[in-house]
Formats: C-alpha cells, sequence, structure tokens
C-alpha cells in the first residue's frame, strides 16, 4: 500500500525527518527557507497532510485554496497565530499543534532574558568581543540583582508556570495576571491579579507569556507600562504582537523600563531596527524551544497527531 504524502514545509530535525520518512512519502522543502503561498498550494496538491511551521502563513485564503486532498495539518509549533483556525475548521481541516513538550525549555530561555537583561550580559559580552575591556572595576556594568524580587507572569499558562517553579529557585515571590485564578495545585502560592491595576505597579520583572493574536495584540502598550515600577525589567519569550514596540523602545530610553529581553518580534526576522541601537536590550533569535531534546518531541508530537487523524483517531494534541 503507498505510504500517505506529507507536506514538510520546512527542515526538521534528524530523527523527526526519519521518521516521517519511515512513515510518509516526504515532499521536503531542502532549501529550508519559507514557502510562499503558491508553493505551500502547489506542493499540497496530493498530500494528505501539511507538516508547517511558524513563519509559514496559512491564513483564510490559502486553507480555502488547499486541495481536497489535505486531511490535516500540524504545526511544529505550540503557538498556532500562523493559521487561521476558524478557516481550517469551516474546510474540516483538524489543526494539531505541539503543547507541554516545549514548557520548559521556553521557560528556561525567559529565565536566561531575565538574568541577561538584569545583569546586562549582553553589553558585557560585546564589550569583551571588541577588546575593548580594560579590566575588572568596582562601578562597571551594574545590574540589577534578580534574587528576591517580584516577578509579575502575564500568561500563566504551561510555560508561565514553568517560569514560576524556576523563579522560585531564585526566591522570586510570583505574581499572574490571566483570564482565571488557577488552583493552587497549579499556582503554587503565585498571586492572582484580576486588574492590570493591581498586577503591574508589583512587577520588578515582567514576563510575558501569553499566546498572540488579536486577544493580546500590543498588549504591553505605553499606559501598562507607565503602570510598572520605574526602572523595571521587562522580558518576552511568547510573541512579538504582545508588545507596542515603539512604547517600549521610548520606555527603554527614558529609565522607565531599565532592561529588556526578548526572543520575539513582530514581523520576525525583521524587528524595530531601534532595539538594535540600544545597549539595555538583550536580544534573542526566537529560540524559545530550540533544544535538541524539546525539537524532536515536538516533531514526534506533531507527527503522532498526523499519524493520528490519518488512521480515524482522534489526536491528543488537536488545538483547543
Ligand atoms: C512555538 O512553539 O510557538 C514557539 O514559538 C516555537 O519555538
Amino acid at each position: 500500500m503507498p505510504k500517505p504524502v506529507l507536506l514538510m514545509t520546512r527542515r526538521l530535525p534528524p530523527a523527526v525527518e526519519a521518521r516521517a520518512r519511515r512513515d510518509y512519502e516526504v515532499r521536503q522543502n531542502s532549501d529550508d527557507r519559507l514557502l510562499s503561498a503558491a508553493e505551500i498550494l502547489r506542493n499540497a496538491e496530493g498530500a494528505d497532510a501539511i507538516l508547517c511551521a511558524p513563519g509559514d502563513r496559512l491564513d483564510a485564503d490559502l486553507i480555502a485554496r488547499l486541495p481536497q486532498s489535505v486531511k490535516v495539518i500540524a504545526t511544529f509549533s505550540v503557538g498556532f497565530d500562523h493559521i487561521d483556525i476558524a478557516a481550517a475548521r469551516a474546510r474540516g481541516i483538524p489543526v494539531c499543534h505541539t503543547p507541554d513538550v516545549l514548557s520548559v525549555a521556553t521557560a528556561e530561555l525567559a529565565m536566561l532574558l531575565i538574568l541577561a537583561a538584569a545583569r546586562r550580559a549582553g553589553e558585557g559580552e560585546r564589550l569583551v568581543r571588541a577588546g575593548r575591556w580594560t579590566g575588572w572595576a568596582p562601578t562597571q556594568l551594574l545590574g540589577t540583582q534578580v534574587s528576591g524580587k517580584r516577578l509579575g507572569i502575564f500568561g500563566m499558562g504551561r510555560i508561565g508556570r514553568e517560569l514560576a517553579r524556576i523563579a522560585r529557585g531564585f526566591q522570586m515571590e510570583v505574581h499572574y495576571r490571566d483570564v482565571a485564578p488557577l488552583p493552587e495545585a497549579l499556582a503554587q502560592g503565585a498571586v492572582y491579579h484580576a486588574s492590570d491595576e493591581s498586577f503591574l505597579p508589583l512587577c520588578q520583572f515582567l514576563s510575558l507569556n501569553a499566546p498572540g493574536g488579536e486577544a493580546t495584540r500590543k498588549w504591553l502598550n505605553a499606559e501598562r507600562i507607565a503602570r510598572l515600577p520605574r526602572g523595571a525589567v521587562v522580558v518576552n519569550a511568547a510573541r512579538g504582537s504582545l508588545i507596542d514596540d515603539a512604547a517600549l523602545i521610548a520606555a527603554l530610553k527614558t529609565g522607565q523600563v531599565a532592561a529588556a529581553g526578548l526572543d520575539v518580534y513582530e514581523g520576525e526576522p525583521d524587528l524595530n531596527p531601534e532595539y538594535r541601537t540600544l545597549e539595555n536590550v538583550f536580544l534573542l533569535p526566537h529560540l524559545g524551544s530550540a533544544t535538541v531534546e524539546t525539537r524532536d518531541a515536538m516533531g514526534f508530537l506533531a507527527l503522532d497527531g498526523i499519524d493520528a487523524v490519518l488512521s480515524g483517531k482522534t489526536p491528543r494534541n488537536l488545538v483547543p
């Protein structure tokens, strides 16, 4: 019996590609560049499944034009803001994603942003690399201590909760803002806030861990930034769309925000060019889930979802 056809829009880790080739006739984007909508549609002709990734734009128009052969879409990510889920539902195409398996890696990365921004790691590294470091000095690159401070988490889902767990190791006092309080077994002592007014003034550190999409677009705007304590540190390992970049850049210039750590950007890989000019921003290229263990687990989970749909079962990783 011929194998089902799988369109893979990006290169995936070797173990994931090997499993995909074992079970599917794989149409591979060997160049590993972002495919245009026309290329996705052309390559999807006759495919049973599409395994896509952040950066691919599966909007309503593209989904409406997908060939009838496509029975399932899986994304190599937990975030699915690049896929028009309503359009997929309207076509009866289930969409799978990769929750849980990347929570620890992404929370680690958020903690890295917190530490790097607070302790001026980017500035220090640039100094050493440029050969401009003249030696230890009592007043050189003084940052702010992380341990024992208050951390506010916007979005206390799986990744937010992992970050809270790590932050407790730094004796941080954790507060969170979300649509509803968590049961105490999940909150683990973190303090819920039903309003920005009570939440933001407490946030010596603010970490954005909410999903992207319209509901959270530019959530961190000038008004909310003004409610933070002066000298707060802001980090974002979720989606660039959560931040009003102009407002954050203005606050980084005045010192209202002392430092920021960013892993994600609106319109990435492009980013607001002003970020590159600011010493007090630590910038990473969307590395949240980028560990070998995690990327393998993401690929296997995405394939599990496709396997399930094509064999008539309900996948455990359908988007909610
Ligand atoms: C995701 O899974 O949504 C991440 O942003 C990719 O690491």
